[in-house]
């Protein structure tokens, strides 16, 4: 069977797959938060990031559960909150625990080692002690909430630990577990003192899903050479033997659900928001530049602002013609290596302004919040050059967004040869994210792209992110988990 091209043969396959299953998604973060005022009021918050921005309309098609963590109190909530399809279980950690997995072991000490940023990670006994206690509370959430039957689907560095908790505490039903952000080199990996225990912990799952096959390759070297595990490559890919069992290992980059934001980007409405939004930016007769990020150090901000700074250095004919929006999104923010990264943005931003502004002329504006979808569509199709500039990122969900959104065919994306996106988006404009000189020429090579070229270009982009939508992901993972769980018995492998 093909790939399936839309949410009802993803839906479909589903069923013949794995007759009557659920699917139970982990990840450390809900996709939906019911946040209290000081009196008593209640809204809804959605939370930025590529992962539940992906999951999200998979759940809603889908249904099932989705197990996250939080700290303080539980939660259960029925989402979305305008027509419930699915339940969220939030998970309430006590305040330190949550602190120490959260902002230690996982963001301060996986996160940049898994960027290659290795003098900022940081590996404390006590971070590892609550990484271990809070992964094994979502083990036992989730061999509570799911059948054998049922497709368990976890995500991320924030979990590596639940696969083999979750067998430990007897559940034998298919295990999935997709890792989002780059598997560092061996050499990297060896900096990480629980590597082993992560390795194995893992390896408890049937089917283990990266963004690129160099987070494949790296994975699989690590568990031979620090787990002795075997390497099996067939027509079905890689597997890993270790201990008796055996875990397929693949590389399937995640994508967006490209119906919906076609759908946005054609209805009428943005249609109107663009207006508004080009007079409220006053972008009369300037084009725009467009960086939509988490205010996170491994997305280049500091050193794409400088590079644009350098183009208007080097151009002076695009003064008063251009202008650089960035979306920053705070993240993290107790962690004091996010806050240096928002304060070293904003003075970077003011530099510029203060350096090159002249009366109604403003080149760079940062804008420090979350945007709902259909306002990001609307910034999307507005934007003549889209701007990802990640130092190392897993694969960047922003890219595709922009590319699905330009339903009109226009606009540039320059987009980092680092971010794994860039495996399937090689039509985008390539930009060498450490140096401000290569980021003011890539910048300058799509401004001034000719319309063809931009067409060209956009047209080639548009189609690869239509070959992989979020849907034909899900198909690949359910496929691969199929013929990984129940245990395959090794034959018709060749060792390597
Ligand atoms: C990245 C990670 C996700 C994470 C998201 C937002 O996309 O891969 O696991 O959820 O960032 O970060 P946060 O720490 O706010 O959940």
């Amino acid at each position: 069977m093909s790939a399936p091209e839309s949410e009802s043969d993803a839906a479909g396959l589903m069923e013949s797959l794995f007759p009557g299953a659920r699917l139970i998604v982990a990840a450390n973060r809900a996709p939906y938060r019911l946040v209290s005022g000081v009196h008593g009021e209640s809204h809804w918050e959605r939370p930025a990031g590529g992962l539940t921005a992906a999951l999200d309309p998979l759940m809603q098609r889908f249904g099932g559960v989705w197990v996250a963590a939080q700290s303080g109190d539980g939660q259960e909530l029925d989402v979305p909150p305008e027509d419930p399809t699915y339940q969220v279980e939030v998970l309430g950690v006590p305040a330190e625990t949550y602190r120490a997995y959260y902002n230690g072991y996982s963001n301060g000490g996986l996160w940049p080692l898994c960027h290659n940023l290795v003098e900022r990670a940081h590996f404390r006994p006590s971070d590892w002690h609550s990484y271990r206690q809070v992964n094994h509370m979502f083990a036992t959430q989730i061999a509570r909430v799911a059948r054998t039957e049922d497709v368990v689907f976890l995500h991320d560095y924030q979990l590596a630990l639940v696969p083999g908790y979750l067998r430990s505490l007897g559940h034998t039903g298919p295990i999935a577990h997709f890792w989002h952000i780059p598997w560092p080199p061996t050499v990297v990996l060896r900096l990480l003192p629980e590597r082993r225990l992560l390795l194995q912990g893992l390896l408890e799952a049937d089917w283990l899903g990266f963004q690129t096959e160099d987070s494949v390759d790296s994975f699989a070297s690590a568990a031979r050479k620090e787990l002795g595990a075997r390497i099996l490559r067939d027509a079905d890919g890689v597997r890993l033997l270790y201990e008796g069992r055996l875990t397929q290992v693949a590389a399937v980059p995640i994508s967006i659900d490209t119906e919906r934001i076609e759908e946005i980007a054609r209805d009428p409405l943005t249609e109107g928001r663009i207006h508004k939004l080009r007079s409220r930016l006053g972008l009369h007769d300037s084009a725009l530049m467009l960086g939509v990020d988490r205010l996170d150090y491994t997305k280049g901000i500091p050193a794409r602002l400088d590079g644009f700074a350098r183009l208007l250095a080097r151009y002076p004919s695009l003064h008063g013609r251009v202008r650089f929006v960035q979306i920053g999104v705070p993240t993290r923010t107790e962690i004091q290596d996010y806050r240096r990264l928002a304060s070293a943005v904003r003075r970077r931003v003011a530099e510029i302004n203060r350096r090159f502004r002249t009366p109604g002329w403003l080149p760079v504006r940062l804008v420090e919040r979350n945007l709902r979808l259909d306002q990001l569509v609307a910034l999307y199709r507005l934007a003549d050059v889209a701007v990802v500039s990640s130092l190392y990122d897993g694969l960047n969900l922003v890219a595709k967004e922009y590319v699905a959104a330009r339903v009109d065919g226009g606009g540039a994306l320059c987009l980092s040869e680092t971010a794994g996106a860039y495996h399937e988006l090689r039509d985008a404009f390539p930009l060498s994210p450490l140096s401000p000189e290569r980021i003011a020429e890539g910048l300058a090579r799509a401004i001034f792209a000719t319309e063809e070229e931009r067409e060209r270009r956009m047209e080639r982009l548009r189609a690869a992110v239509a070959a992989n939508t979020i849907h034909t992901w899900l198909g690949r993972v359910l496929r691969g988990l199929r013929s990984a769980a129940p245990q395959l018995s090794g034959e018709n492998a060749t060792p390597v």
